[in-house]
């Protein structure tokens, strides 16, 4: 047997040194009950580096891993036969059968194909969902079923982090990293985002990161970093502590989705003092400009309705919020992240940190007229941020 299955892995060698490899797999798992039932292997070119994209087919998930030629070829002998009885490679121009019997009998057949394949390096990401319901921590997190189902109650909230996930892909993806990518996740909660952007940044932009999900109560601190160890899950953590005590050393990606009233203000104030390249934070309540406003007893002929005031409270928080981020070197967006149906605090302010120059004068000019026209003495934001002209 171990003739055969040398001469099996010595071909894959010849292949990947001839760059004849098309793709292999690997499949009728040696234990029937094993919750791997098939691999997929494919070449690749990531950052210029030719590698070999490892798809495990689990039971309920999907699994990907790249490996370099050495790695891949120790992966092979890790799991045949142990794990996997049949595995064919396919060539530019043939392919290789691996059949072990159950009493441990291996075979190598190989047969000539009639037209000449080609290999095709794109890595195929469509087979990478941005987030597979189907992944066993989704079930832990309380978001799916056990069959990997979004339950009818977390339908909204699945939406809400797909969306956000969406623009983070697309903010980030242009972005150019060294090494791995720090990302905080400010007042993280139950971590859906936190795992959201894990899955989405590891499986499917193929980037090594650290994030940490910053929360300030520590039963679920200590719940979710259960679930990241029972999952395996590497560069993600959940650490206690409030947003306005943590100074993270390194920080490229700072994310916030309602974090409540000025826990946002605490975490832009993170992102913009760690020098973070992108802040996106979708506000929660609004609270401490509404009653800066009330107290203040101006009303105009739209804050006398408190409706308005309320909307009006909340205009003018993002507004010097996305001000304070111009001022601080951020190219600033303020956009909807989704539609009204799946949650009324929509707004998403985004921050890309820019080289270009920055009128201070006129942007602090802008804060001063608004808090001016609404009574407003001082935005939190101020006092937590050095602002020196
Ligand atoms: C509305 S929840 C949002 C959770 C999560 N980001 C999400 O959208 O699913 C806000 C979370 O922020 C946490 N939080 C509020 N203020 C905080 C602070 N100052 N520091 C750390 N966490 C805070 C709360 O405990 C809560 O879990």
């Amino acid at each position: 047997m171990s003739d055969n299955l040398e001469k099996y892995l010595s071909l894959v060698g010849e292949s990947v040194e001839e760059g004849s490899l098309v793709k292999m797999t690997l499949s009728k798992p040696a234990q029937k009950h094993d919750e791997l039932r098939n691999v997929y292997v494919k070449p690749v070119l990531i950052k210029e580096k030719r590698l070999f994209a490892f798809t495990y087919h689990y039971e309920r998930r999907d699994e990907v891993k790249n490996y370099d030629a050495a790695q891949m070829l120790e992966m092979l002998r890790e799991i045949l036969p142990q794990r996997f009885l049949n595995a064919v490679l396919f060539t530019v121009n043939e392919d290789v059968t691996l059949l072990v019997s159950s009493k441990g009998k291996a075979t190598l057949q190989t047969k000539k194909v009639q037209e000449c394949r080609e290999q095709n390096l794109e890595h195929d990401k469509q087979k990478v969902r941005l987030i597979n319901p189907a992944n066993p921590w989704w079930y832990q997190l309380g978001l799916t079923t056990r069959e990997g189902k979004i339950t009818a109650d977390m339908q909204h909230k699945f939406k809400q982090i797909y969306k956000y996930a969406e623009i983070v892909e697309s903010l980030v993806k242009p972005m150019k990293f060294e090494g791995t990518v720090h990302i905080a996740d400010m007042g993280a909660g139950k971590g859906y985002l936190t795992f959201a952007l894990h899955e989405l940044l590891t499986q499917r932009l193929n980037l090594d990161v650290d994030i940490k999900g910053v929360e300030i109560r520590p039963d679920l601190v200590l719940k979710i970093n259960e679930i990241i160890k029972t999952s395996g899950l590497k560069g993600l953590e959940f650490v206690e502590s409030s947003i306005e005590a943590y100074h993270p050393e390194k920080l490229d990606v700072l994310i916030a989705l309602h974090a409540c009233n000025t826990a946002t203000d605490d975490a832009i104030a993170s992102g913009i003092r760690a020098g973070a390249e992108l802040i996106v934070c979708a506000p929660c309540c609004h609270k401490q400009i509404r009653q800066e406003m009330e107290r203040s007893g101006k009303v105009d002929a739209i804050t006398r309705y408190g409706i308005f005031l309320e909307r009006q409270a909340v205009m003018i928080t993002d507004t010097i919020r996305a001000l304070v981020l111009e001022y601080f070197g951020y190219k600033t967006q303020v956009m909807e992240f989704i539609e009204m149906e799946h949650t009324p605090k929509n707004v998403l302010l985004v921050g890309r940190k820019t080289k270009s120059r920055i009128d201070k004068e006129a942007i602090l000019k802008q804060i001063e007229t608004l808090k001016k026209q609404y009574g407003i003495q001082q935005h939190y934001l101020e006092s937590i941020l050095p602002f020196v002209d």
